[in-house]
């Protein structure tokens, strides 16, 4: 596939896609019976299904708290202990690792004079401890939260915060998640879009498929003439 042309603008989703999600759970392992794997899909699986029914049933909460909801799920699900483990995996969820390639990608990008945005359904707090943590403060023009429009991914609002802040058309803007539900909605809503396919996943079936598939974002460079 050609690299995309005259794109201005790189929008990052977050959880997934520069920050591990897996990683609370895998840095309490050794509390976890063995379930670490377990219980960090579950979690996930849980907290996205969790923002679509409060979407779908119109009764938002942010981020945080339905993070919370997911994680008291899965606990509950695989028989760990909530009263000694909730605490410390929500503490490390304010602080997951980015993946190994993020920091020296989004330089690259923004030496080439390109803008750089996160568009997430974290919360602010959250999003600015994750970005803190992983010592990227300099580095965004914009960090965007979900709260601001109070619903989250995939609701088209969603997608128009980050036209609306940078002052682009979504046309002139590559977006990148790891999570191909997000992918390949921000490429109906109008964003190039590049699938940062981790995980090696099957495309999914919702309109509509994004312009390129990477593995890593340290493939983003090349893919952008
Ligand atoms: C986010 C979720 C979808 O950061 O990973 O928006």
């Amino acid at each position: 596939m050609p690299p995309l042309t005259d794109i201005r603008a790189c929008v990052f989703d977050a959880y997934g896609t520069l920050f591990d999600v897996a990683a609370a759970a895998r840095d309490m392992q050794d509390q976890l019976d063995g379930q670490w794997q377990p219980l960090a899909e579950l979690w996930r699986t849980k907290q996205l299904q969790y923002t679509w029914l409060r979407g779908l049933g119109g009764r938002h909460a942010d981020f945080w708290q339905v993070t919370g909801d997911a994680l008291d799920f899965a606990l509950a699900t695989l028989g760990l202990d909530a009263a000694r483990l909730r605490q410390p995996l929500m503490d490390l969820y304010l602080r997951l690792g980015h993946y190994p390639e993020v920091p020296d990608t989004l330089r690259t990008l923004k030496a080439r004079g390109l803008k750089l945005a996160i568009l997430s359904n974290g919360s602010p707090q959250m999003l600015s401890a994750a970005v803190a943590n992983a010592g990227l403060e300099d580095v965004f023009d914009a960090v965007l939260s979900v709260e601001s429009v109070g619903v989250f991914k995939p609701h088209p609002s969603v997608y128009q915060l980050a036209v609306d802040t940078l002052g682009l058309p979504a046309g002139e803007m590559c977006f990148l998640s790891s999570n191909g539900w997000d992918a390949f909605s921000a490429k109906a809503f109008g964003y190039r879009v590049l699938w940062c396919n981790r995980f090696g996943q099957a495309p999914e079936r919702i309109p509509e498929t994004p312009d390129g598939e990477i593995r890593s974002l340290a493939d983003l460079p090349g893919r952008l003439a």
